[in-house]
């Protein structure tokens, strides 16, 4: 038995980087997986390298700045699978900008994922979950949210309001007796193509360079946290910042 067997998970951002090996994971710890992503394309190859593999996994387009997107998956979950026990909400893009470069549309477009699409994730399914009798949100932050970092301003706005969102949903779900659990997660820097942009834009040679004190994390570092917050293994941990980078934000 797996894990999370019998489980249903959506996972967004699923077709690259973190979300990508969340969606590995938990399809190999036995759960039913939704990947999604607004790239089709990369979305449905993910989708399919996982069933190669023995996983169960269904690509669906989402775009998680659209509520419309958001109320179309969770009805098609409803309807093809009748639950839902697993959201994680991991999509996300990095710019690196200063306050001074960052402008208007910019940080409208870095909040509207990273931070509206999380609020509209949580609100959308929350019903689904709630019907479900087992619901854990796993929420995407950052070290950003912890730290001040000049170089990734929006982002960190974004990944702030998640921090706080999620403790928020918590405390809501647990003071009203709904059986859905929120968590947040604060990765340091993770070798993904996020990683390889952001040293490209920083002009890093090497992209090692973007964390040179603790080094760079693995994919599967953050997959086994969401694992983990997945499972019941975890149903007592509720409202939870889970740092996972190495000590790097307490030093
Ligand atoms: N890699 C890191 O170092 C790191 C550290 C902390 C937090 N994070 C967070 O983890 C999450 C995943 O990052 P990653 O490193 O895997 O990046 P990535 O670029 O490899 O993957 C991001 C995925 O999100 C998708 N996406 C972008 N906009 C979308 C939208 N509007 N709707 C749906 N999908 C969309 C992309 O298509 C892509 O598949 C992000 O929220 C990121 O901020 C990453």
């Amino acid at each position: 038995m797996g894990r999370v067997a019998g489980k249903v998970a959506l996972v967004t951002g699923g077709a690259s980087g973190l979300g990508r090996a969340d969606c590995e994971l938990l399809a190999r710890e036995g759960a039913s997986v939704i990947l999604t992503d607004i790239d089709a394309a990369a979305g449905e190859a993910a989708a399919e390298a996982i069933r190669a593999s023995g996983g169960e996994v269904e690509f669906r387009r989402l775009d998680v700045t659209s509520p419309e997107d958001w109320q179309a998956a969770v009805d098609y979950v409803r309807e093809r699978h009748g639950r839902l026990n697993v959201l994680v909400n991991n999509a996300g893009i990095a710019k690196s900008e200063t306050i001074e470069q960052c402008t208007l549309e910019s940080y409208r477009r870095q909040n509207a994922i990273m931070n509206e699409g999380v609020f509209l994730g949580c609100k959308t399914a929350l019903p689904l979950l709630k019907d479900s009798g087992n619901g854990s949100i796993i929420n995407m932050s950052s070290i950003a949210s912890h730290m001040g970092y000049p170089v990734f301003f929006a982002y960190s706005a974004a990944k702030g309001a998640v921090r706080s969102l999620t403790k928020a949903l918590a405390v809501h779900c647990q003071m009203h007796g709904y059986p859905v659990r929120a968590n947040s997660l604060h990765p340091g820097a993770i070798d993904t193509p996020m990683i390889d942009q952001t040293a490209a834009e920083l002009g890093l040679a090497d992209k090692a360079e973007v964390s040179p004190v603790v080094g760079l994390g693995k994919p599967e570092d953050v997959a086994n946290a969401v694992l983990f917050l997945a499972s019941d293994e975890s149903r007592f941990i509720n409202g939870v910042e889970l740092l996972i980078d190495n000590a790097l934000s307490i030093q």
